[in-house]
């Protein structure tokens, strides 16, 4: 995969190596993540940081992975604070703020929209989520934690058994990671979710087609040999209704009397965030916020990792880091 000049929009762009290059990339930024150590790599260079729907990890850790590697930011937060609500095209968007930008990141409610922005973008675009349809970063940087919690165990994600829970059918966060781990040999996959909220059979096909073993279920039943169990939240603004989602949430609850009945002893937990924590849905209880098999803020904390990774690869610069910094 060439990463320069690219734009990064599904996860079907990758393949095994391309994974595993970003995932060395993201292990050389933690110094500079974790302040130990400063880079002006990106000095001069603007990130165009465009969300139009609501988020809080995906907008600031693109922000912050950029600003690390000694960047500048400009954002715009929401569609009516821009000219698209005034019936502008994506292209003539992508077209004006790709000559202000060195680097787009986008997120936009309609599926297909970041790969329609990108059509006029001059600078690569990075998909921070396009509806109900995927989120490639988000995607990374789970599979980038999930290597970092098995190896803990000694286990890897060839081989492993993943629990996925809840909303699967507007769940973006699924399907991207899905996606990527039909790369992947011999993954057990249990999909927990009512048949209305089922993972969508292109994708239960294609991990099929992979060779891995999927098993669709209504509701959890006894204990489950799961390394990794991976709760989702209702996805209540892609419903028709709020009446509709109100039916799901709170059908998927994991607390630590949960944990304990279904799962072993060392199954990580992981869920994209931000989670329901609304007495009426609650997919993840705050009682397991000392359990140390949470692996959510960790996952979060990847988050700026990976996208350092992926801004120094699009923008040519991986090589460049170390040349560039200094001390803290
Ligand atoms: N995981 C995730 O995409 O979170 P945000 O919606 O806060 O960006």
């Amino acid at each position: 995969m060439k990463f320069i000049g690219s734009h990064v929009l599904s996860v079907d762009q990758f393949d095994r190596d391309a994974i595993e290059h970003v995932f060395r990339i993201a292990d050389i930024m933690e110094p500079y993540a974790h302040r130990r150590k400063r880079t002006r790599v990106l000095d001069g260079a603007i990130l165009g940081n465009l969300f139009f729907e609501p988020s809080t990890r995906t907008r600031v850790s693109f922000g912050t992975a950029f600003n690390l590697l000694g960047g500048e930011v400009r954002e715009t937060t929401g569609m009516e604070s821009s000219a698209l609500a005034k019936g502008e095209s994506l292209y003539d968007t992508a077209r004006v703020l790709s000559s202000y930008s060195d680097i787009i990141a986008m997120r936009h409610p309609k599926a297909g929209s970041v790969a329609e922005f990108a059509e006029g973008s001059r600078v690569p675009v990075i998909n921070g989520g396009d509806g109900a349809n995927e989120h490639p970063t988000q995607a990374l940087l789970d599979l980038y934690t999930i290597e970092k919690e098995l190896s803990h165990h000694g286990r890897s994600v060839d081989g492993m058994h993943i629990c996925m829970i809840g909303d699967l059918k507007y769940g973006r966060t699924v399907h991207s990671l899905s996606k990527l781990l039909c790369m992947f040999n011999q993954i057990r996959f249990t999909f927990v979710s009512p048949p209305e909220l089922a993972m969508p059979d292109s994708i239960v096909d294609a991990l099929e087609r992979a060779g891995h073993r999927v098993d669709r279920v209504e509701a959890l039943n006894g204990s489950l040999d799961a390394d990794i169990v991976y709760q989702t939240r209702i996805q209540q603004e892609r419903f028709a209704s709020q009446e509709e989602a109100a039916q799901y949430r709170g059908r998927f609850r994991l607390n630590s009397e949960i944990y304990t009945r279904h799962y072993k002893p060392n199954t990580v937990i992981m869920h994209p965030l931000p989670r329901d924590s609304r007495a009426e849905a609650n997919e993840l209880d705050n009682d397991l916020n000392q359990n140390p098999n949470l692996a959510i803020f960790r996952q979060a904390d990847n988050g700026v990792l990976i996208r350092m990774a992926l801004f120094a690869l699009t923008l040519g610069v991986e090589h460049l880091v170390s040349r560039y910094d200094t001390d803290v």
